[in-house]
């Protein structure tokens, strides 16, 4: 029998808010950590004084310098590996004692180890897997210091197709309870019944007795709407407690719910509390969204019963020059340039994504396709997740479900990406369990797989366990499919990839080149200097440009969507696959964020603004033949002047999606103007830059907060002595900081830039570079100056508070 039933806050009985802020704290600061520790770096008598502090998440390998012979191969970002420990001393109160205590870890990359004053608590080798150890048989209390200390172990490589990260690079939090609480994703909340008048939501909460507390306690389940309102409740009272897990099912009915969807993604919350003998126990917060939706195999997809083309992308993990380590603004950062090109969905490629991406887009109303896996049993690189498979993949599966299930985001579960045993009958038996175990997890969504072996024949296909067919690639066989896969529902898992260097431009751009293709370490085509051209003439050869993808999804409602390999650029798998492009050429948007052209093509076809994007940029040799091509909308035709003489007007002709000419360049100015019913719509010009005189800066947000986490992404250009942006310019910049913020990283897109990324110097890169700034706890203003030989300084100021 426990006999603290009460927790207490600074020595009196907790009130409900207390509970609430009291349960979980985020436990990222102030860590020690080394990659040169010694393997018994456990012991609680280790002295960890020489050892570097640092507040995670963090990622080692962003810190290192770019080399090929780093184990982990160009394919997985040139960087290196290692072994890691971490540990952190911290101490706990009276008022702690009598309370449950946890950590939780959102995603360590790799093989990590935990363990609590000299005890190993567990080891967990999915680096992207979240998971919970309790720690409270382990602590002292009374001023005696307790150690956590966590060994992530990257150094087998290569273990992954792209780049990683190593160390604790997403949060980590402690989580203190009483002895009866809502357990570790305690809940399940789905929505049985909805139309537009009313609604029914079901609430299955499991509550953990982790101390046998005996006896009943009673739970009450709230729905409060956006604004803090409750809307609904339920209370359940004299539940004996039978075991250690108390599972309790209650419904609640609204009328005229609020509808979740991507152009407004209204968020409800249950709060679900516990209590023993009349007092608040426990609270936990569950945020949901009440949607309904549909894959048809005629139809596609449908979110509330009205139609919608997924129009999804591809992301890995990463943060470009920031890596792995997750920081929230990065990522809103990201979908927000998402947005802007009209995305409306995330495949989270290949692994289970940090929280706060999945907590985003429940917020900012994106379709999420949420991935399991990148190999079952069969290795795809020597040192992957294949070598855990049999012992993992089930306890693996179940916790990634478990603790996304909730999310209003989240509509689709792919239990892997290109599984090696599509080809043999091992994939029907492993579909087979997973299929089983997702459906017991959550049987309110569909399953999908990436697959690309088209035909019946395909393993995973046979086995049944797939409710939505997902392709990668083969837009070639796509209008076969409901011949060949007769009353399925189809989504592209994965189409495109595309390829191209934002900024860089081969003529002519009126064929398809389908490469750069690397055959028996040989080099066999693309530009020697590892340059792939931004006109949307470029695919891998598994795949297909922007625009022949694209064409082929509109025309067929059936096929759901897509999702481009990939929105952003990676760090890893560059193809050209040859050093030193260390990171990926796939993004429609660049690695450092700057958008590649095909963005406007998306943003003229998938948003209602007005768009008019004229490129290349006007500084060519006199007399080169130089392809123009415009992406519009909106109008009906566009016009093109050269040095005021018009070029012709040009309209899209049948399916296509942008007009072009064909132009001896001359210096000056190319203006293109927009016409609908001939009525100016939007005009464009772009004038033959000068030499660069003059550095500018441009901040995303200019207002940030002090919490040590805000950032703000400075976009750096030259411009001639007119004011033109100069588009080839390659100036080195210098940059000094002052004031409550640091320099994170700099960046300029450049797949082949081997200088580190935590460089306070960036050369430009076709005209441009970012510089990452990261607020401190201080408040204040911050200054970045930013010098380049020959050219006019320039300062941009920022508040932080
Ligand atoms: C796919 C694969 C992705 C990525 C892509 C590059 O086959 O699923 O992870 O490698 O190719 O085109």
């Amino acid at each position: 029998m426990w006999l603290s039933l009460f927790i207490l806050c600074n020595g009196h009985t907790c009130q409900p808010h207390e509970i609430e802020e009291d349960r979980r704290h985020l436990f990222t600061e102030s860590w020690k950590f080394s990659l040169d520790a010694p393997d018994d770096a456990y012991r609680t008598d280790l002295d960890d004084s020489g050892w570097r502090t640092l507040d995670l998440p963090h990622d080692w390998s962003i810190e290192g310098n770019f080399s090929k012979d780093h184990p982990a191969g160009y394919g997985g970002g040139a960087l290196p590996g290692g072994i890691g420990w971490y540990r952190k001393s911290f101490l706990l109160s009276e008022d702690d004692k009598g309370k449950v205590i946890y950590i939780d870890f959102d995603g360590v990359y790799q093989e990590s180890e935990v363990y609590i004053n000299g005890q190993l608590l567990g080891k967990r080798p999915n680096g992207y897997i979240s998971f919970r150890y309790e720690l409270t048989d382990y602590l002292h209390y009374d001023g005696i210091p307790n150690v956590i200390a966590v060994k992530a172990d990257n150094s087998l490589q290569p273990n992954s197709r792209w780049y990683s990260g190593s160390g604790i690079y997403r949060n980590v939090w402690m989580v203190k309870t009483h002895p009866l609480h809502v357990d570790h994703w305690g809940t399940f909340v789905t929505t049985p019944h909805i139309n537009t008048t009313s609604a029914t939501i079901k609430i299955n909460t499991t509550v953990r007795n982790s101390k046998n507390v005996t006896g009943t306690f009673t739970l009450q389940s709230a729905l409060l709407d956006q604004d803090g309102n409750e809307v609904a409740s339920i209370k359940n009272d004299n539940i004996t407690i039978i075991a250690d897990k108390n599972e309790v099912v209650q419904n609640l009915h609204i009328t005229t719910p609020q509808l979740w969807s991507t152009s407004q993604p209204y968020l409800y919350k249950v709060v679900s509390s516990v209590y023993l003998d009349g007092n608040m126990v426990d609270r936990y917060e569950t945020p949901i969204g009440i949607r309904y939706f549909s894959f048809d195999p005629k139809v596609g997809f449908t979110l509330n019963g009205e139609k919608m083309i997924i129009k999804g992308v591809n992301n890995h993990h990463d943060l470009g020059a920031l890596g792995a380590a997750v920081n929230t603004r990065a990522l809103e950062r990201q979908l927000e340039i998402l947005k802007g090109m009209g995305v409306n969905g995330i495949r989270t490629a290949h692994n289970p994504p940090t929280p706060e991406l999945l907590d985003l887009c429940d917020r900012m109303g994106f379709i999420v396709m949420d991935e399991a896996f990148d190999m079952w049993s069969k290795s795809k690189s020597k040192f992957d997740y294949s070598r855990h498979w049999e012992a993992w993949h089930e306890q693996d599966l179940r916790d990634m479900m478990k603790r996304d299930r909730n999310h209003p985001s989240v509509f689709i579960w792919s239990i892997g990406n290109e599984i090696p045993e599509q080809w043999e009958d091992t994939g029907l038996l492993i579909a087979n369990r997973l299929g089983k175990i997702a459906k017991e997890m959550d049987p309110t969504r569909p399953i999908t797989a990436g697959l690309n072996h088209p035909y019946p024949d395909n393993s995973i296909y046979r086995s049944g366990a797939l409710d939505l067919v997902g392709f990668n690639y083969h837009h070639e066989d796509f209008e076969t499919f409901p011949d060949v896969f007769p009353g399925e529902k189809f989504i592209g898992a994965e189409t495109t990839s595309a390829l191209a260097t934002r900024g860089h431009y081969d003529m002519p751009s009126d064929s398809i080149r389908r490469w750069p293709i690397r055959w028996d370490q040989k080099f066999i085509e693309g530009n020697q200097d590892l340059t792939v051209s931004a006109y949307d003439h470029v695919s891998a050869p598994w795949g297909s440009t922007h625009e022949e993808t694209w064409k082929l999804i509109k025309k067929h409602d059936f096929l759901s969507g897509m999702y481009i390999w990939t929105g952003f650029d990676y760090l890893g798998e560059p193809t050209p696959y040859e050093f030193p492009a260390r990171s990926s050429f796939f993004g429609v948007v660049d690695l450092a964020g700057f958008p590649k052209d095909s963005y406007y093509m998306y943003q003229s076809e998938w948003t209602k603004d007005t768009v008019l994007h004229v490129f290349p940029h006007w500084n060519w040799e006199v007399g080169q033949k130089v392809d123009v091509w415009a992406y519009y909308n909106n109008a009906d035709e566009v016009e093109l002047f050269l040095n005021e003489k018009s070029q012709g007007i040009k309209k899209k002709q049948g399916d296509e999606l942008h007009v072009m000419w064909k132009l001896d360049f001359q210096p000056g100015t190319i203006r293109a103007v927009s016409r609908s019913a001939g009525r100016e719509v939007k005009r464009k010009e772009i004038e033959t830059a000068g030499r660069p005189v003059k550095i500018v800066m441009e901040a995303d947000r200019s207002d940030l907060k002090a919490d040590g986490k805000d950032m703000a992404f400075i976009t750096v250009k030259v411009l001639d002595k007119d004011g033109n942006m100069v588009p080839r310019a390659e100036n080195l910049i210098r940059f000094e900081i002052n004031g409550n913020a640091t320099i994170a990283a700099t960046d300029n897109g450049d797949p082949t830039d081997l200088s580190s990324f935590q460089s306070h110097q960036r050369k430009l890169f076709n005209g441009l570079a970012m510089v990452f700034i990261k607020t401190t706890k201080v408040g204040g203003s911050v200054i970045l100056r930013a010098h380049g030989d020959g050219l006019e300084n320039a300062t941009i100021e920022l508040v932080s508070q």
